[in-house]
């Protein structure tokens, strides 16, 4: 059945096989020398299977989609408050190359331009700069879940021609921005934006940050999930430059470019996308790539702020299996938003009743906001004269506090018929 989505992808890839608007790159001279008609796509589902068409095999060099992996990782191994001091998170609104720093600040505006991707790659510590490479190359790899191999000729061909690059790195250096020695973070700046990759492999990283730091193919935990939310949302504001407003309204997928001609594009919890088309826009943007991610969103509804279940379906049914005792199934995934509908409908129905069962049973999942909003419920209830029990058999509104685990553990209960027993005997003994 799967050949259902592969062929709509190959369907959607080849409306736009002859389009040839747009320019190679060429202030990186080997860039120029690629196949302009390269034309790849790749989807990653959140468990792994990835659907590819066309080129989706064909190497390329990352350069721009590294960026927020370096910074993913600066943020992992130098923690938010060091990168925070020296990397800041607005959009700018310039370009990619764009020689600036923040005025008042004296910080790259964000790590998604050239300025803030060179200091995130100060701030992965090591001792030398293979180190650092090092370090960088194997946490991509881990995205992906390959070995990530180093194009030799677009490293010698760019570190020759970075002229705008050493501008940006000395200026940093000059605003206190860059402890080490700007070439040497440089040159491995260079080596991350050339290390090759397919629209497969992007896809795969994409996935992984779709599912908040694990790689879905490898099953390996690359970072955790306050990293990726962090790399999420400069990417959501500022992935793709002067052109990040437009594409967070219209595609609305957290994404990233590159002038190698790769897009990647995350939905968070979802899928990860890939993309591989040389031919740019002024702005440095794949043409095709975000032709494709544009249509990929509208058509399959894609936009990360798509409702796609409202939190009103949290309260699944109510009854009252014997007269007084009051039953309030739940079922999805349990938020803040859930809980407090949860908390507010009991409520309401508090007046009619003597007992309280909340039966958890059916709850995907729960956060520890809607735990606390529970373990206060409880209580409450109590205090008011009500007697208050919960159908909960795997626990998962056990409290994190051992100081009432007692307390759930007295009202916890695994069939709901268990505790409307309970229930009878407790209004019994009153
Ligand atoms: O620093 C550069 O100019 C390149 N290595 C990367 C630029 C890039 O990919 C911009 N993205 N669209």
């Amino acid at each position: 059945m799967s050949h259902l989505v592969q062929n709509y992808l190959d369907r959607v890839r080849l409306e736009y096989q002859a389009v040839d608007d747009g320019e190679l790159a060429d202030y990186i001279p080997e860039l120029a020398q690629v196949d302009p008609a390269g034309f790849g796509l790749a989807l990653s589902s959140a468990d792994g299977y990835v659907y590819q068409s066309g080129d989706a095999a064909r190497e390329f060099t990352i350069q721009s989609i590294s960026k927020p992996f370096t910074y993913a990782l600066a943020l992992d191994r130098s923690g938010a408050a060091a990168v925070d001091a020296r990397i800041g998170v607005e959009p700018s609104g310039e370009a990619f190359n764009q020689i600036s720093v923040d005025p008042d600040t004296k910080r790259p505006k964000n790590p998604m331009i050239n300025a803030g991707a060179i200091a995130a790659v100060s701030l992965v510590p090591a001792d030398s700069a293979d180190e650092r490479f090092a370090l960088i190359q194997d946490y991509y790899s881990a995205f992906a879940g390959r070995r990530l191999e180093l194009d030799h000729d677009v490293y010698a061909s760019e570190k020759a021609t970075g002229n705008r690059n050493r501008a940006i790195a000395y200026m940093l250096a000059s605003f206190g921005v860059l402890d080490d020695d700007p070439d040497q973070v440089l040159d491995v700046y260079y080596r991350q934006c050339s290390l090759k990759v397919t629209a497969v492999d992007l896809a795969r990283m994409a996935a992984t940050l779709a599912r908040s730091g694990v790689n879905p193919l490898t099953g390996r935990r690359v970072t955790d999930a306050t990293v990726v939310r962090r790399t999420l949302s400069v990417m959501v504001t500022c992935g793709m430059y002067d052109g990040a407003g437009d594409w967070v309204s219209e595609v609305g997928l957290p994404a990233k470019s590159g002038v190698g001609g790769g897009v990647l594009a995350v939905l968070p919890g979802q899928l990860g996308i890939g993309t591989y088309s040389p031919l740019l826009d002024p702005k440095g943007n794949s043409v095709r790539s975000m032709m494709l991610c544009r249509r990929l969103s509208e058509e399959l509804g894609l936009h990360f702020l798509t409702v796609s279940r409202d939190s009103r379906a949290t309260m699944r049914a109510s009854y009252e299996p014997c007269p007084g005792v009051r039953v309030f199934e739940t079922h999805g995934d349990l938020l803040f938003p859930g809980a407090e509908q949860v908390v507010r409908t009991i409520e309401r129905a508090c007046s009619d009743l003597d007992v309280a069962i909340l039966d958890v049973s059916r709850i995907d999942d729960i956060d520890s906001a809607a735990r606390r909003i529970f373990a206060g419920m409880g209580a409450e209830l109590r205090a008011q004269g009500k007697l208050s029990y919960l159908v909960d058999p795997d626990g998962i509104v056990a409290p994190d506090d051992a100081a009432i685990r007692a307390e759930y553990e007295a009202i916890r209960f695994r069939t709901v018929e268990d505790a409307v027993e309970a229930a009878t005997a407790g209004l019994r003994s009153r």
